[in-house]
């Protein structure tokens, strides 16, 4: 078992928040999923609590209305999970943990992932671990067992690099990099402030896989085509042909039966106020829903009018994807 050596940590602990441009859902099952890491992060910091055993948790992050209290149960078990594959022990001397940071929590936006990646990095501080990078996102992928049952790894891959990546499960590997882009992405994020639980989400998914596993297989090939054509539309700047495939990949989760009538109304919104395209990100049934706007000023006003115009949504906030050199 690991020791503790600092009382407490010094240094800023992030995970950043994200936004699934395509492919929620069907990266469960092995397909590609283009995912967009956001300037906004969670941060977390540790007190060692001396003769005081067990884990305790100040969460002072931003969260819309319920998120915090609804997940907490969720959270309590993702943390145990991250302390266990970490081999920490708390049965002497417990751990406080204090969160915070820019990112607001809301369902869909990652918070769950940039939780335990932040986490994991402070706790690697803590108790001396010198966790690589691949391993703070390994810890952040078990932590994410206790919020998602069965995570792909997107959301931890993104909330450990932050940038644009690609990302799928192969064989039970992550396999991921960085998409090389020209031209900056602006994207709207509206929130239904409804949460939804990953967990129940995805397990319903498998479940309908397996009473119509044509029907999926069907809709994986939709997809697969979908996302392959989304990444060259990326790459090679053309951000017309990017907002229809987001129409499209919209209409697979419809189909998916991921979407719901908060999401719908936000998406056609968004589309009729001069969006690009616009689809729901993220678990479904309440959550997100991500617009691409073709500049900072488009974005502006699906933002204005969507605040003043569209009740659906409770929260807007606006969000820009720049291109990065490096290699995840
Ligand atoms: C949740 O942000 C994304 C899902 O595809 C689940 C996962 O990939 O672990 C719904």
């Amino acid at each position: 078992m690991r020791r503790a050596v600092v009382e407490r940590t010094e240094q800023e602990h992030i995970g950043f928040g994200k936004v699934i441009l395509f492919g929620e859902h069907f990266v469960v099952y092995g397909a590609e999923a283009l995912v967009a890491g956001i300037q906004e992060y969670t941060s977390c910091r540790l007190e060692l609590t001396r003769g005081r055993p067990g884990v305790s948790v100040v969460d002072e992050r931003p969260a819309v209305p319920g998120y915090i209290v609804e997940k907490a149960e969720e959270q309590r078990l993702a943390h145990s999970l991250v302390f266990r594959h970490l081999n920490i022990d708390t049965t002497v001397d417990g751990v406080c943990i204090h969160l915070g940071g820019s990112l607001v929590p809301s369902s869909g936006i990652g918070a769950s992932a940039s939780d335990v990646v932040s986490l994991s990095r402070a706790l690697s501080e803590m108790y001396g671990l010198g966790l690589s990078e691949q391993e703070v996102n390994h810890s952040a992928f078990v932590g994410e067992g206790g919020y998602h049952g069965t995570p792909s790894g997107v959301d931890n891959t993104a909330a450990t690099f932050g940038g644009l990546i690609s990302y799928r499960r192969d064989d039970g590997k992550a396999v991921f990099s960085r998409v090389s882009f020209l031209r900056p992405l602006f994207l709207v994020v509206c929130s239904t402030g409804i949460t939804a639980s990953t967990t129940k989400v995805v397990g319903e998914v498998r479940k309908l896989k397996e009473e119509k596993p044509a029907w999926f297989t069907a809709l994986l090939e939709h997809y697969s085509a979908c996302v392959g054509e989304a990444k060259a539309a990326i790459e090679n700047g053309n951000m017309v042909r990017l907002g229809e495939l987001m129409n499209r990949n919209h209409t697979l989760c419809q189909e998916l039966t991921v979407s719901c009538a908060e999401l719908d109304t936000i998406v056609n919104f968004c589309r009729e106020n001069g969006a690009l395209g616009a689809k729901m990100s993220g678990t479904g049934r309440g959550g997100l829903v991500v617009a691409l706007a073709a500049d900072a000023a488009q974005s502006d006003r699906i933002a204005d009018a969507v605040r003043q115009r569209c009740p659906a949504a409770k929260f807007v906030w606006k969000y820009s994807v720049f291109p990065k050199e490096s290699a995840v």
